[in-house]
């Protein structure tokens, strides 16, 4: 087994976990963290006996040894610079979601990792969500026959909404959103999308970072089936963050959620009527 040498550079909560989960992978040599707060520097190397520790990630970029780098950076200002200075060193990267603030610098960091024959990702950890995961496995394997429309809707509430928003100029669909558009068209492999529409609404968020509350997606797949992906986080401050997905197939439509996937049809009198079995069977104890 061929072992890399790895960095993390943002070793805050999401680069923290990174860290520790590679400090403890048989394929990592040596791991080598960078972040700018000298407490959680120290906090993390001593976690995770990085061989190396610095606040200036251009250190990472000069380390000809260093072949893997994870940025996990905030604000997300920020993924660009970084990791166009990774790839340009030749290095391969995984950057956490959003891949970049503009369209054009997405585009850049895709072309020089293709140029360089460099592995380049981002971060979507929902494809690492077993439920996920399974609705993927039975929708390629034909158990829940042909796809018409899948419908994700994913709420925060406005306690986290605010942290994230406060970043930068970031929207519900660019941080939310981009999780359920990743798994959706990984979920209807090998359809594309060709049509996109999104609309926004203005709320709660809007004094905040002047950003939508609530943001819906509309997307057209090449095989004709119909995406809608809402993301929002306007919610109640103590309501709890909320997820669900419901791809609709041509005979009845199916409903997962993070806690819960059910492949079974669901038995609603209406297929559209967006509540998890969970919550129908609730609802019906509760009379
Ligand atoms: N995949 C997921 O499900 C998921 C979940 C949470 C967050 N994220 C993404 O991960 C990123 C990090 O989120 P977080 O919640 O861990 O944020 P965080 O603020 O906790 O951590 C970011 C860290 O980056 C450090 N940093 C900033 N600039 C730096 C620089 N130039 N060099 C080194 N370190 C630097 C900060 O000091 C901070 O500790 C965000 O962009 C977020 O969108 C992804």
């Amino acid at each position: 087994m061929q072992q890399v040498e790895v960095a993390v550079i943002g070793t805050g909560w999401c680069g923290g976990i990174r860290a520790e989960t590679l400090s403890r992978s048989s394929i990592v040599d040596k791991l080598h963290i960078c972040e700018i707060r000298p407490d959680r520097l120290a906090e993390v190397k001593k976690l995770t006996n990085a061989a190396t520790a610095t606040s200036d990630y251009r250190d990472i970029v000069r380390n000809d040894r260093i072949r893997v780098v994870y940025i996990s950076t905030t604000p997300e200002s920020n993924h660009y610079p970084i990791a166009r200075d990774c790839l340009k060193a030749g290095k391969h990267v995984l950057l956490e979601k959003p891949i970049a603030l503009e369209l054009f610098e997405a585009d850049e960091l895709i072309e020089i990792a293709r140029r360089g024959n460099l592995k380049f990702t981002i971060g979507y950890s929902q494809r690492f969500n077993t439920k996920l995961a399974y609705a993927r496995k039975k929708i390629t394997d034909g158990t829940l026959g042909k796809p018409v429309s899948v419908m994700v809707s994913r709420h925060l509430s406005r306690g986290l909404g605010k942290k994230i928003a406060s970043r930068g100029r970031l929207s519900p669909a660019a941080m939310e959103s981009t999780h359920d558009l990743d798994f959706v068209f990984w979920l209807l492999e090998p359809a594309r999308p060709t049509r996109v529409y999104s609309q926004g609404a203005y709320g709660y968020m809007q004094a905040v970072n002047g950003s939508y509350d609530i943001m819906w997606s509309t997307v057209t797949m090449d095989n004709g089936v119909l995406v809608s992906i809402g993301g929002g986080w306007n919610l109640p401050p103590s309501y709890p963050n909320y997820f669900r997905c419901r791809p609709c197939r041509a005979s009845g439509s199916t409903t997962s959620t993070p806690d819960r996937w059910d492949p079974r049809p669901c038995t609603s009198s209406s297929a559209s009527c967006g509540t998890s079995r969970r919550w129908c069977r609730r609802k019906a104890r509760a009379g």
